[in-house]
């Protein structure tokens, strides 16, 4: 398995506080991380850690293989998209990111058409020129996305980053980050309080508590998931029957042999994976 990176036991303290406690993490290439937690649960400083702003206490970090703290080259594979949105207020939107591009070193060919094709994903083509000082907070956020982007990182780290995005912007969003990991590779860490969010774009979630991962769990491997929850079959006379698992093939063999049993079955109801239920109930112990 080639990891983008990988935490192993990582102790971050400030004074008194572990925003770290042994904290353990991987994310491969091309995967999408959810990373769920409470306000203070230490997930920015866990993007601030793999940025190599911070320097654990003790454990190990690795980004493409190597110790953050030291390599700087790190920082140009990487995009960022922090809380604060980091832009230039009395430029425009077009000079923002060229700002940026220049700073990543990229051919003005080559910013020009990836910062028009960002535009128009996000509708904002007619901003390009505005000053940045005007605009909503949603358009704010679509440019840094677009900064964040725009280079072709092969990390991105974005914390909260559908906050104030219109529901069509968020769905531009999570067709850009799918289609970035599946045809580039490139690995993406997300925090947010988005449960439908991760559900949807995410290959793999981690919930974070007290700076330890409290679960960690493959999206993809959708086996595991089938038996954290059930199935509800019901009966015409109103009998129910819950099964502790929602394996189609099981389910389907549940249903066969009560029907030749007998039963009148009107209904059975799948509950899907509930990550809500799920995080609220780890989140409460
Ligand atoms: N620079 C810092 N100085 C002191 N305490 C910090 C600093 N950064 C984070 N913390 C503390 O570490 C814990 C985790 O914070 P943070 O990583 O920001 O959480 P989250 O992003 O999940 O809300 C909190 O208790 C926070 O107060
Ligand atoms: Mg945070």
């Amino acid at each position: 398995m080639e990891y983008m990176i990988e935490m192993k036991d990582v102790v971050k303290k400030f004074k008194n506080v572990y925003a770290l406690d042994g904290l353990n993490l991987n994310v491969e290439k091309g995967g999408i991380l959810g990373l769920l937690g409470h306000n203070g649960a230490g997930k920015t400083t866990i993007l601030r850690t793999i940025l190599g702003l911070y320097k654990p206490d003790s454990g190990d970090v690795r980004v493409f293989g190597k110790n953050p703290e030291y390599d700087i080259s790190l920082r140009g594979r990487t995009g960022v998209l922090c809380e604060d949105s980091g832009l230039y207020e009395s430029l425009t939107l077009y000079e923002n990111l060229v700002f940026f591009a220049k700073v990543y070193r990229m051919k003005k060919e080559d910013y020009d058409a990836r910062i028009d094709y960002f535009l128009e994903e996000f509708s904002i083509s007619d901003k390009k020129n505005l000053p940045v000082k005007g605009f909503s907070a949603g358009m704010k956020k679509k440019t840094a996305i677009i900064r964040t982007l725009m280079h072709n990182p092969d990390l991105v780290l974005l914390d909260e980053p559908t906050n104030a995005l219109d529901p069509v912007s968020i769905d531009k969003f999570h067709g850009i980050v799918q289609k970035m990991s599946r045809e580039d590779g490139t690995s993406f860490i997300i925090t947010t309080h988005n449960l439908d969010e991760v559900k949807k774009i995410c290959s793999d979630i981690s919930i974070i508590k007290q700076g330890k991962c409290l679960y960690n769990q493959n999206l993809k491997d959708t086996r595991e998931l089938y038996d954290m929850f059930e199935t509800v079959i019901e009966c015409v006379d109103g009998n129910k029957i819950t099964l502790k698992t929602t394996d189609p093939k099981a389910v389907a063999k549940a249903i066969r042999e009560l029907v030749e049993g007998g039963a009148d079955i009107c209904e059975a109801r799948r509950n899907e994976f509930d990550l809500e239920k799920l995080y609220l109930s780890l989140a409460k112990e």
